[in-house]
Parts: C-alpha cells; structure tokens; sequence
C-alpha cells in the first residue's frame, strides 16, 4: 500500500477563515470554519479591510485547530495547500502568507489551489468513488460555470454568466426584500412558503445552444415588479418573490445542467459552490438527474459555502501531479477558472 498523504489546506478568500487536515484527498480529519458573517451582517456585504483583519486574528487558531482536532502534528503534514485566487486580494494574501511561511518554517512543499477547483473537489470528499469525467455546475457568490471536468487537472468551460452570478443575484434580490446577508439562505429558506408561479419572472436562456448565464436581468425584473408593486399599492408578498425569483433561477440551471450531459453523452453532474446549498435547487438537479439516468453529486451544505476541506482535496491532486510553487507565489484577485 502507498503511503498516505496529508495535506494541510488553508482558506481564507471571502469571509471564512479556514483550515482542514484531509488525507489522500478525500478523507476529511479535521475542517475548521471561522465565518465573519456575523461583523459584515450589519454592512450589508464583506468589507474586504476589515474581512482581511478579521483572517489575521483567527488564522493562527483555526490552523492549530484543525492540526489538533486530525490528531496530526505540523511535522507530519506532507503539503500545505492554499488558495491563491481569485477572491479579496488582502482576504488571499493572510492565507498565503501564512502558508508560506509554514512551508518555510517545516520545509514542506507549498501547493497552488484556485478556489473554484476547490469547489469542485468538494464532490470528491463527498462521494468517495466520485471521479471524471462529470459536468459540474459551479454556483457560487462570484461565479456561475458549467464546466466539463474531463480529467483531475482538465476540464472545457462550456459555459458562464456574462454578468451577475446565481449567489450575488441571490443577495442582491434578497437585500431589496429587506432579507439579512448573505441572502442565499435567506431566499431559499422565505422560498418554502411561498408560491414559485405566483410571478412570472423571466428566464433568461440568451441564445439558442448557450450555456452561458445572465441574472442581472432577472435581478432588474424582481426591482421593476417591486417598484411597480409599490407605486400601484399592489400587496407584496415576500415569500412569493423569494419563491418565484428561486424558481426562476433553478429553471435555468437546470435546463442548461441536462442538456451539457446530454450533448455529451455524460451521466453524470454534479453541483459546486455556496449557491449549491440550495435546498430547491437540489432537490430539482436529483429529480431531473433521475428521470434520465443521470448519476448525481452535491456536497454537504457544509461542503458547499467556503471552507478549507476542498481546497485539501483539490491540493491533493494538484500535489500529485506535482504542482508545487515557490516562495513568489502571489494572490490573483481575479484569477480565472483554467487560468494558472
Ligand atoms: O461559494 P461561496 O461560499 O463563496 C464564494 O466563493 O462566492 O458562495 C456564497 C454564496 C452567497 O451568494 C450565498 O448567498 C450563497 O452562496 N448561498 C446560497 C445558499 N447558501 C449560500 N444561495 C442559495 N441558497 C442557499 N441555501
Ligand atoms: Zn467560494
């Protein structure tokens, strides 16, 4: 049997501060989540200053948490794994910087991790027999992909959104409902008591044959029909929006997640990012993967919204292929999925 290899993941990209200890790139022994949620909650959104001082206080102890909580000590870590985009530049380099230094200190190599592949990795943790090729839908705050995973380290962006992405349409419908940040789980929990045919907000689907997205014009409707409801005196029903808005969103997703496996002869899909917590658009992906045969993966809530157990998983794979980067590696805040 091959030796085990333990990797030391450290993320710190938004507004969690994260660390987690995770073996042969799909065993979780620890995954330690900081959130600052509760200090950008009253600001509406992260403010990238204070999100960056809020990492540099919590990262020495969640690092040391994760370490303690595997039962591992720093000697026995054979990689640290970090993301380095895209995300808050001064968000990135706490993480990075922190990385690097530990690799120094213990002589351990350092390993590139871009946070949307650590999305994705999210399926490995969470199915262990999980492998490509699959399509994976990439839903998070900054960023709405449909992506061919064909390999570990290769995959074809079919598609992406040409403005807002699904989690920042999320937010940004939910702030003008008057719902906390993030909005995300805010919409899908108010969702659940409302009407989704109540209003017909449209889906956008934008050419014929596209994969790629566009919410901001979903997002406009849901402000045209509030404003308008607000100058006639029409009653607003909240959960109706929230459940209309939702459904509106899913619709899309969906349609576009079953026809990428089909024109591909793929049967198998998989969800990604925060936005993948999403109870109705879970439940509608399995459904949908069902009825046509489709194998189907979504990671555990936990899995789906920032943490640093994904990152350990897809540095595992990067560190295998021998990915490794020296001390200049730096934080690109807009480093695009593919790009190195
Ligand atoms: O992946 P993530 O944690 O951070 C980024 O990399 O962006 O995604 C955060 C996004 C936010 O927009 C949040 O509102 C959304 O994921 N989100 C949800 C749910 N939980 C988190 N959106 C819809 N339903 C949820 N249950
Ligand atoms: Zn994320």
């Amino acid at each position: 049997m091959e030796k085990d290899v333990l990797i030391l993941a450290i993320e710190s990209s938004c507004d969690e501060t994260a660390a987690a200890v995770v073996r042969n790139g799909r065993e979780v022994l620890s995954n330690i989540i900081s959130s600052q949620i509760a200090t950008h909650k009253i600001y509406g959104g992260v403010v990238p200053e204070i999100a960056s001082r809020k990492h540099i206080e919590a990262i020495d102890r969640v690092i040391d948490g994760a370490l303690e909580e595997a039962g591992v000590k720093k000697e026995d870590i054979d990689a640290i794994a970090v993301t380095y985009g895209p995300g808050l530049v001064g968000a990135l380099l706490v993480g990075l910087s922190e990385a690097k230094a530990l690799a120094f200190a213990l002589n351990k190599p350092l390993v590139p991790v871009h946070h949307i592949e650590g999305h994705i990795a999210a399926n490995y943790i969470q199915n262990k027999n999980w492998a490509p090729p699959f399509v994976c839908v990439v839903v998070s705050g900054g960023h709405t992909h449909i992506v061919h995973i064909k390999d570990y380290d290769g995959f074809d962006i079919l598609g992406h959104t040409r403005d807002d992405a699904a989690g920042e349409a999320m937010d940004k419908v939910a702030r003008v409902l008057g719902l906390p940040y993030p909005g995300g789980p805010h919409i899908d929990r108010l969702a659940k008591e409302g009407d989704p045919d109540a209003i017909a907000f449209p889906r956008v689907t934008l050419e014929s044959g596209s994969y790629d997205f566009s919410f901001s014009g979903l997002k406009s409707a849901v402000l045209n029909y509030l404003n308008k409801a607000k100058m006639t005196g029409e009653e607003i029903v909240p959960a109706n929006v929230a459940a209309s808005f939702q459904q509106s969103v899913v619709d899309v997703l969906v349609e576009k997640a079953m026809r990428a496996c089909e024109s591909l002869g793929i049967k198998k899909l998989a969800l990604a990012g925060g936005v993948s917590a999403n109870s109705q658009l879970r439940a509608e992906m399995e459904e949908n993967c069902k009825a046509r045969g489709i194998e189907f993966c979504v990671p555990a809530p936990i899995l789906c919204t920032d943490n640093a157990a994904m990152i350990g998983s897809a540095g595992y794979y990067e560190f295998v292929k021998g990915n490794i980067a020296d001390m200049s590696l730096n934080a690109y805040p807009a480093l695009k999925l593919g790009e190195r």
